[in-house]
């Protein structure tokens, strides 16, 4: 769900240095009263995203008490110098390697990176790597790794005089083997014992965080039949559940998530690790196959959110009442090169423009009657009709891309199906790329859709209800 990991090694800006110290002196307030707030992940796959500036205005807009960084911009850590919000920065992926292994390493990165903005940024995460443990091509280059890259990360903040930050590492739902219910939360067996038992003591004896990524939109939509949207919506009054385990009964889908990582980590012997929620949120929008993905749901998810992480005192959950569980809302803005479904273009508070998608306050304090009515939901139950899979509308024209991307798309489907767009088939067309591409897309998506196939090809796709078809030439398309 995260965005890709952005490989940015950034080296020490002087420039930049020289802005910030200039910005900082008797800016860094208190912060006491947004301290409850929601924070947001500022994520950055975006063609058309504003600059920092626009970014840091819009999340104070808002009302955020945070933001969670994909890597350690510079110029975003720049923006924020001096402002009271707290950042939350991340070494990639593709570092945990060397900074595991070269202590001189793990301390030129913080340096380069860090130090710069020392005094002037509320530097207050450093995140080791992004949901690792659910990217299996790097389980042996990089899983062995993470724990010694946290130590080292940790001794160098120290060296540096950063000691109020705290190392974490985001970890998604996938890390359990089961979640379900959560009394019987329990890490995967591949890495309960190598992984989460030197994770967790790390946390604990560093006072850190579990760093959760949990989003009840995900097990809805799976289970939408059985799991009441109001309930994954954390609407007021949504029918309970209770845990036969435990006897704890649940008002809401992610309390329930919570709860599960909560029991597996008790099952190792860690009690007392607090949690942070990294991601959670709703998309605003997708594809005509994916259900309950609209302005209305989001808009009631974040806001509850909102209410619920801000509370006070905190409400904690079921089996941690009273803790206090610091949230990150995904995202800040909707990201047109996120990859996979069309969710995943869809999870902004605002759009790239800076318009809110809908109105949030991030504190929790406004009621939902200070603001505007929100629109009607349209896809709450799954689209029944035909859908294809087409050439997205102004992608036209970029025959090169095109044409890789029918290359990649007849490759995959089966032997022959491409037949009828070369010469003499019943959808050939000639000096007509685009078309072709359509024909070539829309096969591609109907083999593989039930097995995660998306209809995206790098943008250069979307869905369509309307049938592409014409003349002897017929798009295929199963009924949803
Ligand atoms: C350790 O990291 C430093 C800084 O990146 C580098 O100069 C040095 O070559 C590395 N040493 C080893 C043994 O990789
Ligand atoms: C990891 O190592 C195991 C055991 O050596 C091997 O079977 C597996 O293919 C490797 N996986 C990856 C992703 O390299
Ligand atoms: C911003 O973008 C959204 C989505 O494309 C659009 O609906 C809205 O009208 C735009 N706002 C402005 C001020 O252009
Ligand atoms: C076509 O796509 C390529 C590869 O993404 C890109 O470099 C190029 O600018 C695009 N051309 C047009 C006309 O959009």
């Amino acid at each position: 769900m995260a965005p890709l990991r952005q490989i940015h090694l950034h080296l020490q800006l002087p420039l930049l240095v020289v802005v910030v110290v200039v910005v900082v002196v008797g800016a860094v307030t208190a912060q006491a009263a947004v301290s409850g707030a929601l924070g947001v992940n500022y994520g950055q796959l975006g063609s058309d995203l504003p600059p920092p500036s626009r970014a840091v205005q819009l999340l104070r807009s808002v009302g955020a008490a945070r933001v969670k960084l994909y890597d350690a911009n510079p110029a975003i850590l720049a923006t924020l110098a001096g402002t009271e919000l707290q950042a939350s920065v991340m070494l990639p992926n593709q570092l945990i390697p060397a900074a595991a292994a070269n202590q001189s390493f793990a301390d030129l990165w913080v340096a380069s990176n860090l130090v710069p903005f020392r005094s002037s940024v509320r530097l207050r995460f450093l995140l080791v790597g992004n949901e690792i443990l659910s990217d299996y091509s790097i389980r042996n280059s990089t899983w062995p790794h993470l724990i010694r890259a946290m130590e080292r990360l940790h001794r160098s903040l120290k060296t540096h005089s950063l000691r109020r930050m705290k190392v974490g590492t985001t970890l998604a739902m996938d890390v359990l083997g089961t979640s379900f219910p959560p009394s019987a939360g329990v890490f995967r067996s591949d890495i309960a014992d190598p992984v989460m038992v030197p994770l967790l003591r790390f946390l604990l004896r560093s006072r850190s965080f579990f760093f959760l990524d949990a989003y009840p939109y995900f097990p809805w939509t799976a289970n939408s039949a059985i799991i009441s949207l109001d309930y994954a919506l954390m609407v007021k009054g949504a029918k309970t559940y209770t845990d036969p385990g435990s006897g704890l009964t649940y008002t809401n889908l992610l309390d329930q998530q919570l709860d599960a990582v909560f029991a597996a980590m008790t099952r190792l012997g860690f009690r007392d690790v607090p949690l942070v929620i990294a991601e959670t949120g709703w998309p605003n929008g997708g594809d005509y196959d994916q259900i309950g993905a609209n302005v209305r749901n989001a808009a009631i998810f974040n806001r509850n959110l909102a209410r619920r992480m801000s509370a006070k005192p905190p409400a904690g959950t079921p089996a941690r009442p009273g803790a206090t569980i610091p949230t990150f809302v995904f995202s800040l803005f909707n990201e047109d090169q996120k990859p996979g479904p069309g969710t995943e273009r869809h999870w902004g508070i605002f759009y790239p423009n800076g318009t809110g998608v809908y109105g949030i306050d991030l504190t929790g304090k406004k009621p939902d009657a200070a603001f505007a009515p929100l629109p009607a939901a349209t896809n709450n139950e799954p689209f029944k009709g035909k859908i294809w899979c087409v050439v997205a509308p102004g992608k036209e024209r970029n025959t090169t891309e095109l044409a890789a991307a029918v290359a990649y798309a007849c490759g995959q489907v089966k032997a022959g199906a491409c037949r009828a767009i070369s010469p003499g088939g019943s959808c050939y067309r000639r000096d007509s790329p685009a078309w072709h591409a359509g024909y070539a897309f829309n096969l591609y998506w109907q083999q593989f859709r039930s097995s995660g196939g998306t209809c995206y090809f790098n943008g250069l796709a979307t869905q369509t209800i309307k049938d592409p078809s014409a003349g002897s030439c017929k798009f295929s398309s199963a009924a949803s």
